[in-house]
Parts: C-alpha cells; sequence; structure tokens
C-alpha cells in the first residue's frame, strides 16, 4: 500500500494501490462515491464531496491536472496546483480517498499513443467548436478514472454543462456501470459562477464578470414570459454581455439533453454562455423546465 495519511483520508499515487483499497471496501459491500478533479479546490467541489457522502458509504476524490484536455495555447502550465490547500480541504470535507497519480501512471505509454474516447458531434459545438480536442481528452481520461475508481456513483458539476452532457452519453453509449450525478453550481457571493479559473480574474475585472450570469438569467426569464424567437434573443443576450465590455464566446438556447438548437416546443432548455475576460475564459448556464413554470 503506498498511501500518505491526511487526517482520515488516505491519499494513493498508483493504481494498483488505490485499486487494492478499493476492492476491500467493494468486498464489503460499501457503496463508492467519486469526484474527479483538476485541483485547486473551491467551496464548489467540497460540495461535490457533500453529495457523495450523503448517498455512498466511501467518496474518493481525484486530483489530475489532464494535459489531453488542454490545447497548444492554453493553461496547462500555469494551471493552478495548489496540492497542501486541496488535501486540507478534503480531509476536512470528508473525504475518504484521495486519488493523486502524475502523469506517468496515467499515460505510461505517452499522450501521443494513448487510446482515445470520443464522443462525436455534441463535442463539436459550444465549447467544443473553440477547444477543439477538448471533449476527446475530458472523455479520455474521465474513463480511464471510472475504470480506476469503479465507483457506483460519480459526481460532476453542473456548470460545465457541455462536459456533464458528454460524459453521460459516453457512460450510456460504452455500458459503464456507474451513476452519473450533476450537481448543482456553486455561486459567488455576486451570482459568478465558482470556477477554479476565478483566480486569473484581474480585480477590476471581478467586478463586472458578474454579468455572464445576470444577463443569462434575463434571458432565462424572457423565455419564461413566451419568448420564442431563440436566435434573436440570443444576439440580443450577447449584444447586452459585449455593452458590458466583455467579448462573446457564445450564447446558446439549447435543448437541455441533446445540446440541439432549442426547439419552439422543446419544454427542457438551457441557455448557455461563455465569454473572454482578460486572463480567463468564463462559463455559465442556467436551465428552465416550461412544465414546471
Ligand atoms: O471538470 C474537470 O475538472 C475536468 O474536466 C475533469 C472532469 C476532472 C477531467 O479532467
Amino acid at each position: 500500500m503506498d498511501a500518505a495519511v491526511a487526517g482520515n483520508m488516505k491519499i494513493f499515487h498508483t493504481i494498483s494501490g488505490q485499486r487494492d483499497v478499493l476492492r476491500e471496501e467493494r468486498r464489503s459491500g460499501k457503496k463508492i462515491g467519486f469526484v474527479p478533479t483538476m485541483g485547486n479546490l473551491h467551496e464548489g467541489h467540497l460540495q461535490l464531496v457533500g453529495l457523495g457522502k450523503d448517498s455512498c458509504d466511501v467518496v474518493v476524490a481525484s486530483i489530475f491536472v489532464n494535459p489531453l484536455q488542454f490545447g497548444l495555447n492554453e493553461d496547462w502550465e500555469k494551471y493552478p496546483r495548489t496540492f497542501d490547500d486541496d488535501v486540507k480541504k478534503l480531509a476536512s470535507a470528508g473525504c475518504d480517498y484521495l486519488f493523486y497519480p502524475d502523469e506517468k501512471e496515467i499515460y505510461p505509454n505517452g499522450m501521443a499513443d494513448q487510446t482515445r474516447v470520443v464522443v462525436p458531434t455534441m463535442t463539436d459545438i459550444l465549447c467544443g467548436a473553440s477547444r477543439p480536442g477538448h471533449f476527446e481528452g475530458v472523455t479520455t481520461v474521465v474513463s480511464k478514472l471510472l475504470h480506476i475508481v469503479q465507483p457506483d456513483e460519480a459526481i460532476f458539476g453542473i456548470k460545465d454543462f457541455q462536459q456533464l452532457a458528454v460524459i453521460r452519453r459516453m457512460v450510456e453509449d460504452l455500458c459503464i456501470p456507474v451513476d452519473i450525478i450533476g450537481a448543482p453550481i456553486a455561486r459567488d457571493y455576486d451570482g459568478l459562477a465558482l470556477s477554479s479559473r476565478n483566480c486569473y480574474l484581474t480585480e477590476e475585472e471581478r467586478s463586472g464578470v458578474k454579468i455572464l450570469y445576470e444577463t443569462l438569467c434575463w434571458c432565462r426569464e424572457e423565455i419564461v414570459n413566451g419568448r420564442r424567437d431563440f436566435s434573436h434573443l440570443e444576439a440580443l443576450t450577447t449584444e447586452k454581455i459585449e455593452k458590458g465590455g466583455f467579448r462573446i464566446d457564445y450564447v446558446s438556447i439549447r435543448n437541455a439533453k441533446s445540446l440541439e438548437p432549442a426547439a419552439h416546443d422543446d419544454m427542457d432548455i438551457t441557455v448557455l454562455g461563455a465569454m473572454y475576460a482578460m486572463g480567463a475564459r468564463l462559463i455559465d448556464n442556467v436551465s428552465l423546465n416550461l412544465n414546471e413554470v
């Protein structure tokens, strides 16, 4: 066993060490919950651990800044690595195991030769359009992590709405025996969705970026009030955010399950947005079920 210990939490660096201990947990009938992360943990991640604790006997978190999901010009190198702090947070949130592998452990044959998992079509749109290869990196590493941990439940934040939809599709298509749970977005005092990348925002930007959430909420309200001119509404929402001084990547009104552009008679709708601040690309979304309003 290669475990280090922090409070009641055990930390494993190897796949075999993590598997051995989870095999024993499974053998004694324990239900296993899993929270995959890239570290630099915030309250949102700890809420995922809390949800895991509510419905499972044992919670495993992982920290792995997955190079395969970063584009060439993206922030893999500067992505904040805050391991000691993360360990303290996870241990005090009651996490039982932390899986903390290095790159060699996850990609022993090198990234170029790694077998890939590709969910087609729904990964080419929205964030996938501006981050080519990103979702292939996500689905590849998540499928590996699911095979390593073999959890009963895996918990992901709804903030990464497209990521969650893509992972659900992968699990369905590959018959991976795990329940995928979507957890509500944790927000800061002014509505900004918590994200490990919010630390890139300058002080000046920080006060303005709430416009993304505020404007998506405005758009949702318009739909609730009966508007169905979705393309026009997307353009108006975009304009409002741009007037706030930010560059838009996309604002899009979609069917919440398929991620296809929303049809006039769709009941389950999500409004998704991505915008650029100077130091960070921010994403957010709001959903509505027209049967319930
Ligand atoms: O959402 C994240 O933090 C990452 O995309 C994930 C799911 C841990 C895969 O690297």
